[in-house]
């Protein structure tokens, strides 16, 4: 049976590439990290879902002196230590079903290959520019102090304990120099001042393109607002170069200079997708890349990396004649008791840990269930995580398909009743399917989930209204066609829900001996033989939750 009312229209037939920020490789996954992997892929199986062509990419960033700090530390190679990390980075995304169609690193020989064509085009453009620096160098450990390696108080709201390029606080970026109170976290002494010949990157004369193209409506108004700021001044020239000791890729024409890491992680952007194309006949580089590209490109990164990913990196796209994104979605922090989760201020749950004692899913729902189009800050509050989980998941709408199964596989052989009990009920699920895609498209995942919550407590309500277990004597045609519609509305509730949770819907699917696809709501489950119920979702042990955070 087809139950035809008003059918939305799709565009699914789109090209459309999505990126996310690189994790550096100095660390595991944390789940602060994990918020902008889950995120995005929600919203690539989303767009998958609806039948877009969808290509999902990201690496690990590789470089850096962490790294070179990293391997002193564990007396390795920094070869050894990225490739080590990138197979942990690799197993943390999948075990949370990450569906990267390419995952791969800054230190590929294809990056460097972009870097140096880029780095070419610059000199040749003569967008470089050679400049003394004075820099904070430590004297213990004989290395300059990149910004993260230094702490100190913000010269502008005199916050303590800020980096040395911007502050958590403020969001003020500023020159390390200008930090007060400096001190190197490697030694933990006070720095002194060296100076050293940089190179810089020009990108003052991009500032009037950029100025319009942040206009197209690639930024949210927080975003777009905090970019104006940028550009009340002229923007300054960038330094691009890093003395030894360093890890990456050293600058061709000159002796002990490496690019700087921020220069050759977003160009991982364009590289990755240039080796998915290698292993992909039907992937054509030049379509998504072409400056006249008519596919589509969105960005998924956290609030602190704004300023790298609308100066720097359009910067970058505008000398290599490259496309710019279509739009950038950026998002707050996962804070716990109002800290940001960080690996440097050493407040974090790795998700290898997070995984010892609950699944994935769990996060991903939870995550989901806070995450709007807003630039807001997310507290992993364990309270409330217990709640949504074995009240929403478990009681709300994995209930329902047990209550009514149970009935359907004792007397009914598993089998679902020829019509529909209710077909306005069934029309009212389906009908709001234009709204569900609304908030998936926007960004406002939260709304996703209280329309689906208020739905199975609909669904729940019916259930309960109609009492089909007093039927078993009365009326067995009625109790079976009660129970099969509660199935069908779950059905429906899974289908919205899909992208969200992978794990539950795999096993949804064995349940109802079907594949969850969002163009055949219209068409319920009837005469259908669905499989024997087993549990679907572990409701949380809540003693869990005190070992987690010790
Ligand atoms: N390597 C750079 C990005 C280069 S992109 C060309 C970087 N790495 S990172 O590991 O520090 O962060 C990677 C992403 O994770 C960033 O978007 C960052 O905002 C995000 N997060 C890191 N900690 C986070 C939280 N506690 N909460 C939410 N997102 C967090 O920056
Ligand atoms: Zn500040």
């Amino acid at each position: 049976m087809l139950l035809l009312y008003r059918e939305y229209k799709y565009d699914y037939k789109k090209k459309i590439l999505v990126t996310c920020a690189l994790p550096y490789a100095n660390g595991p996954i944390h789940i602060g990290h994990m918020l902008e992997h889950i995120q995005a892929d929600i919203w690539v199986r989303y767009k998958r879902m609806l039948g877009n062509e969808v290509w999902f990419i990201c690496a690990d960033d590789s470089h850096g002196t962490p790294i070179i700090l990293k391997s002193r530390k564990c007396n390795s190679h920094p070869k050894k230590v990225i490739s080590s990390i990138f197979q942990k980075h690799i197993y943390d995304f999948n075990c949370f079903n990450i569906s990267y169609n390419n995952y791969s690193s800054t230190h590929h020989p294809k990056n460097a290959y972009f870097l140096k064509k880029i780095y070419y085009k610059l000199k040749l453009n003569n967008l470089l520019t050679l400049k003394n620096v004075i820099q904070l160098y430590d004297v213990k450990e004989n290395i300059f102090l990149p910004d993260r390696f230094v702490t100190g108080t913000c010269p502008f709201c005199y916050t303590n304990n800020q980096y040395g390029d911007n502050c958590d606080s403020c969001g003020s970026v500023y020159k390390t120099t200008e930090l007060l109170d400096p001190t190197s976290n490697i030694s933990n002494t006070c720095p002194v001042l060296r100076d050293s010949t940089h190179i810089f990157f020009n990108i003052n004369i991009f500032q009037k393109n950029l100025y319009s193209w942040m206009h197209t409506g690639v930024l949210n108004m927080h975003s777009l607002n905090k970019m104006k700021e940028w550009f009340c001044n002229d923007l300054k020239p960038w330094n691009i170069s890093r003395d030894i000791p360093y890890f990456g890729f050293k600058i061709p024409d000159l002796q002990n200079k490496y690019f700087y890491v921020w220069l050759d992680a977003p160009i991982a952007y364009i590289s990755t997708f240039s080796n998915l194309c290698n292993h992909n006949q039907s992937l054509n580089f030049d379509e998504f890349w072409n400056i006249r590209s008519e596919t589509e490109f969105y960005q998924f990164i956290g609030k602190d990396i704004v300023y790298f990913h609308t100066l720097f990196w359009p910067a970058i796209l505008e000398v290599m004649k490259f496309r710019k994104p279509t739009k950038i979605f950026v998002h707050g922090h996962v804070t716990m008791k109002g800290m940001k989760l960080s690996k440097s201020r050493g407040k974090l749950i790795t998700v290898n840990k997070f995984l010892n004692y609950f699944d994935s899913d769990s996060l991903r729902y939870y995550y989901a269930s806070k995450l709007s189009s807003k630039i807001e800050d997310i507290e992993f509050n364990t309270t409330d995580f217990i709640n949504k989980i074995n009240s929403d998941i478990v009681n709300k709408i994995v209930n329902l398909a047990a209550r009514s199964a149970s009935f359907l596989n004792k007397n009914f052989n598993n089998l679902l009743s020829s019509k529909l009990e209710n077909i306005k009920l069934y029309i009212e699920f389906t009908s709001i399917s234009h709204k569900i895609s609304v908030f998936f498209e926007n960004m406002e995942f939260n709304l996703v989930i209280k329309e689906i919550i208020k739905l199975a407590e609909i669904a729940n309500q019916y259930f309960n209204y109609k009492k089909p277990w007093t039927l078993l004597t009365k009326d067995k045609i009625k109790l079976q066609e009660i129970c099969s519609m509660a199935i069908n509305l779950f059905r429906i509730i899974m289908i919205y829900i899909q992208p969200i949770v992978p794990n539950l819907i795999l096993n949804v699917e064995k349940f109802l001996l079907t594949k969850l696809d969002w163009h055949s709501i219209n068409y319920p489950l009837l005469n259908h033989r669905i499989s024997t119920f087993k549990s679907l979702y572990k409701r949380i042990n809540v003693n869990c939750l005190d070992d987690l955070f010790m």
